[in-house]
C-alpha cells in the first residue's frame, strides 16, 4: 500500500476533500492525537469499510488535557505513525499544529452534558469540553460523511453521539470494537509509559472487570459489585482507583438491570491512568 498524502493546513485538506467529493466519493475521519497502534489500525480498517476514502487526523489536543496531565511528555512520533499509515490503505493524514487549530484569539468551548457528566468528568473536568471543541472542529474542517472512534474511550464515543445530535452535526458515528493484546489488555498509546511490572498488573484490568459484569448480569448487587471490583485492582498491584461504575450504554444514565450496560472503570498503575470497559448484558 501507499503512503497517505499529508496535509497540515484545513486550506489543503479541504482541497483535497474537494476533489473527492466532484468525483463522488464518500469519506470517512479517523481522529487520533498519534502514537498509532493496532486498535487505530482497527478503526480505520472499520472507516474503509464504510467509506472510499479515509482520512486520518494526528493531532494531541492540548485543550483537553489539563495543566497538571500528561501533554508534554504525550508520545510524538510522528514519523512512525506515517509508516504504520501506509499499511492501513488511509488516503489522507490530517498533521495540523497547534497554531492551525487554536490561532491567536481562539476564545470558543463546546460544553457537552448528557453521558460527559461524571465517571471521568468527575476527576478531569474539563477534558470533554477539550474532545468535543476538537472534534467538532475536525469535522467541520473536513465534513466526512462518518467517523470511527473506539470503544475503548466509551464515554467519549457517547459523548460525540449527543454532540453530533446536539449541534446537528451530519457525520454518522461508528463505534469499534477495542482491541485487546493476547492478555486482555486495552490497547491504548498510554500503555508505553508502562513498565515490565505494570504491564503484568495492568493486564488485569479487564479480567476483573469481566468477572464484576457477568457478576452484575447474574445479580450480584450493584454497590457491593463495583467494591469488591476495586478491591480486586488493588490487590492485583494498582495503586489507586478512580471508579468503577456501571451505567445504562446508550445513556450513561445509572443502571437498571432490564437495559443493557457497561461497567467503566479507571485506575492509576503509578503515574498512569488506565481506562477499560466491558458490556453488562440486560436480564
Ligand atoms: O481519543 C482520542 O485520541 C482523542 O480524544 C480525540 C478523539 C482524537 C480528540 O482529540
Amino acid at each position: 500500500m501507499s503512503r497517505p498524502l499529508i496535509v497540515d493546513s484545513v486550506a489543503a485538506l479541504r482541497a483535497q476533500i474537494r476533489d473527492w467529493r466532484r468525483d463522488g466519493l464518500s469519506l470517512a475521519m479517523v481522529p487520533t492525537m498519534g502514537a498509532l497502534h493496532d486498535g487505530h489500525v482497527s478503526l480505520i480498517g472499520v472507516a474503509l469499510e464504510k467509506a472510499d476514502r479515509c482520512v486520518v487526523s494526528i493531532f494531541v489536543n492540548p485543550t483537553q488535557f489539563a495543566p497538571s496531565e500528561d501533554l508534554d511528555k504525550y508520545p510524538r512520533q510522528l514519523a512512525r505513525d506515517l509508516d504504520r499509515l501506509a499499511e492501513t490503505g488511509a488516503q489522507l493524514t490530517f498533521t495540523p499544529g497547534v497554531a492551525e487549530m487554536y490561532p491567536a484569539g481562539f476564545a470558543t468551548r463546546i460544553s457537552v452534558g448528557g453521558p460527559a457528566a461524571g465517571l471521568e468528568s468527575d476527576f478531569r473536568p474539563t477534558f470533554f469540553d477539550g474532545v468535543a471543541t476538537v472534534v467538532a472542529k475536525l469535522f467541520l474542517q473536513a465534513s466526512p460523511d462518518c467517523a470511527v472512534f473506539g470503544e475503548k474511550d466509551y464515554q467519549q464515543l457517547c459523548v460525540v453521539r449527543q454532540l453530533c445530535r446536539d449541534l446537528d452535526l451530519p457525520v454518522e458515528i461508528i463505534g469499534a470494537p477495542t482491541v485487546r493484546d493476547a492478555h486482555g489488555l486495552a490497547m491504548s498509546s498510554r500503555n508505553a509509559y508502562l513498565s515490565e511490572a505494570e504491564l503484568e498488573v495492568a493486564r488485569q484490568l479487564n479480567a476483573i472487570l469481566r468477572r464484576t459484569a457477568a457478576a452484575l448480569a447474574a445479580g450480584a448487587d450493584e454497590g457491593s459489585a463495583t467494591a469488591e471490583a476495586s478491591r480486586a485492582l488493588v490487590k492485583a498491584g494498582f495503586d489507586k482507583i478512580d471508579y468503577v461504575a456501571a451505567r445504562e450504554s446508550l445513556t450513561l444514565a445509572p443502571w437498571r438491570r432490564t437495559r443493557d450496560g457497561r461497567l467503566l472503570a479507571a485506575a492509576w498503575l503509578g503515574k498512569t491512568r488506565l481506562i477499560d470497559n466491558v458490556e453488562v448484558p440486560s436480564a
